[in-house]
């Protein structure tokens, strides 16, 4: 096993850049999500690792191989990388059954046929598709051939698995399954991983780190609870949680010895270890950090319930408030009616400020 180490990778097509001299660490064992909206150069990324895009400069090395370097004229061709890939489309041989589509592979690396039989019981019992082997795809589920699919990757014994949207040609509810699947393998094979999707609950979900893209750069890289808490700028705070962040324009100032965050026409007085200085500012609040009661309390802001939306275990809930439109995510049913009065507050430990020229984080608060 090892990791793998992209420094400065940069790939144009037609002179337009799909990644921007992208820098990334996954250590091994390591399951790291590229995450990011539709043609932000994850796939491009996954491709370059793999060997089947040629990068235009950079480096790409896994443990001590270097398989690209654009300074030592370096290139190792797909073959030779030992790397496992899913595709999103899982591109199953159709005329070829379950069996026939793990073996081929095998069969090229000459590897007996009675170690063949061996290893395909192995992997189909890991991916819980034992019985199956004499089926076609055809005769498969999307979710059932998407497990060949992984299955077929874990017969090579890859030191790398790459995939690219697996889960995206299944349903939901497939799809939150084969989740938990993918989860369940990582944690026994430990195989380093590199994951792409544009969804964030399986980024979320599945990953050690998440590096969430945007326009071929990486705009973060973090844990999942890093990157849910603490976007570093606001397209990462936007991208990543749902329903969306509360957005607020505001300033920060002092009153009376104390940093304040200014919303409108009240100081919300934040953390004693803050460090001021006059700025105008965003903060960002997640809608389920936002707390109301029904009565005005100090330091709340009044507000009208404008839309309630039940979802089982959760109910969202649209305020107007402040001419503006705050977000809100409860436990369960709410009691809360349309066009309700109630009083929202904002909990200054739960709140981000960010700059609003750069969109970057400000640390001081
Ligand atoms: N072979 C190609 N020729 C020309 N442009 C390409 C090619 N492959 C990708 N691109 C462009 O490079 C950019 C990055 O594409 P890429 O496929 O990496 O995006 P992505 O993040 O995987 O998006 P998606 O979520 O839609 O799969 C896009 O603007 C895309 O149009
Ligand atoms: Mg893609």
């Amino acid at each position: 096993m090892s990791g793998i180490k992209l420094s400065n990778i940069s790939k144009s097509y037609s002179g337009i850049p799909a990644v921007r001299s992208l820098s990334l660490e996954i250590n091994e064992g390591e399951f790291v999500t590229l995450l990011g909206p539709s043609g932000c150069g994850k796939t491009t990324t996954l491709r370059m690792i793999a060997g089947l895009e040629d990068a235009d400069d950079g480096e790409i090395s896994v443990g001590e191989h270097v398989f690209y370097s654009r300074e030592k004229g370096l290139y190792v061709p797909p073959e030779k990388r030992k790397l496992g890939f899913i595709f999103q489309s899982y591109a199953l041989w159709p005329h070829m059954t379950v069996r026939g589509n793990i073996a081929l592979g095998l069969e090229e690396k000459k590897i007996p046929k009675k170690e063949i039989n061996d290893i395909i019981s192995r992997v189909l019992t890991k991916v819980q598709l034992s019985g199956l082997e004499n089926r076609y795809p055809s005769e498969l589920s999307g979710g059932q051939q998407q497990r060949v699919a992984v299955a077929r990757m874990i017969a090579f014994e890859p030191e790398i698995f790459l995939m690219d949207e697996p889960l995206s040609n299944l349903d939901a509810m497939l799809r939150i399954d084969m989740r938990t699947e993918l989860k369940r393998l990582h944690q026994e094979l430990s195989a380093t991983t590199v994951y792409v999707t544009h969804d964030q609950n399986e980024a979320l979900t599945l990953s050690d780190r998440i590096a969430v893209m945007y326009d071929g750069e990486i705009r973060q890289i973090g844990t999942p609870k890093e990157i849910y808490y603490k976007p570093a700028d606001l397209f990462v705070a936007r991208f990543v949680g749902s329903p969306r962040i509360n957005l607020l324009k505001g300033r920060i100032g002092s009153e009376g010895g104390k940093a304040k965050f200014f919303f409108k026409s009240k100081g919300i007085v934040l953390p004693a270890h803050t460090l001021f200085s006059s700025a105008s500012v965003i903060a960002a609040i997640r809608p389920e950090d936002i707390t109301i009661s029904s009565k005005q309390v100090p330091g709340s802001f009044e507000g009208i319930v404008f839309s309630v939306l039940p979802a089982g275990s959760e109910t969202i809930i649209y305020i107007h408030c402040c001419d503006t439109t705050i977000t809100l995510k409860v436990n369960g049913f709410s009691s809360l009616v349309e066009d309700e009065k109630i009083w929202i507050q904002l909990p200054p430990d739960k709140m981000n400020f960010y700059d609003p020229e750069s969109e970057q984080i400000l640390s001081n608060y």
